[in-house]
């Protein structure tokens, strides 16, 4: 990797983020090289970038780009996918690279984002991704898909106003959540129904078998 001015990162350092072990090659599948490349380019590249803080660097591979797949096993088994507010490309990339029969839809405002998600499309060689540089809400009534990720955008009920418009019925959005998933969702339960929603879970994910849980809150229209 190169290294250039008010870089000091090396390549054994972003080699280093990669965990190379049976857990996380179990999740992520044939989308495991893929992914290890998008995380030694985010650890060359996206502190520097304003992508990522500088403690997460070295828990970039778990907390991160493995993480990404908390939401794989809530997918449809076909059809197109648009992860609102994909920022480095979390979770949107990681899906892209594991489900390659998935129409994906990166939907990011920040242009210096949106630039770097082109890069990476092009240096993971992803042809099933198609890049937005607009907010969520300029595409109600242009896009619809069978499912929304998002990770760390907003809140439930403001989540829902922005990515629900997108969902064509019977599909479904995905949210990665924190502790307060319960609460999120309780709070947001007439806005919820406004919008048509006819089903929600919460699912605990212990992605790495490790005791460390995501939550997964699935929306149903
Ligand atoms: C905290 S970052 C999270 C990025 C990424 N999903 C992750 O987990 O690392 C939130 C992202 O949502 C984007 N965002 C904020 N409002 C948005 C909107 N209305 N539509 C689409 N993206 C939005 C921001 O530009 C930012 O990149």
């Amino acid at each position: 990797m190169p290294t250039g001015p008010g870089n000091d990162r090396d390549v054994s350092d972003a080699a280093e983020v990669v965990v190379d072990d049976d857990a996380s090659r179990r999740v992520l599948g044939l989308a495991w090289s893929g992914a290890a490349r998008f995380a030694e380019m985010l650890a060359d590249e996206g502190e520097l970038r304003g992508l990522i803080g500088p403690r997460e660097v070295p828990r970039l591979w778990s907390r991160h780009v493995v993480n990404s797949a908390a939401v794989a096993g809530f997918l449809p088994e076909s059809g197109s996918l648009a992860d609102v507010g994909s920022g480095a490309g979390l979770p949107g990339v990681v899906l892209a690279l594991m489900r390659p029969d998935l129409d994906v839809h990166l939907i990011e405002p920040m242009e210096r984002r949106i630039a770097w998600l082109g890069e990476v499309v092009d240096e993971l060689d992803l042809d099933n991704v198609t890049l937005h540089q607009v907010r969520a809400e300029e595409l109600h009534g242009k896009l619809e898909v069978d499912a929304v990720t998002a990770r760390a955008v907003a809140a439930m009920g403001k989540l829902a106003r922005l990515t629900l418009p997108l969902v064509s019925r019977g599909g479904v959005l995905l949210a990665q959540k924190g502790r307060r998933a319960e609460s999120e969702l309780a709070d947001a339960a007439t806005a919820l129904r406004k919008l048509g929603v006819t089903a929600t879970s919460v699912h605990e994910v212990d992605l790495l078998g490790d005791g460390e849980i995501t939550m997964v809150v699935e929306v149903r229209k």
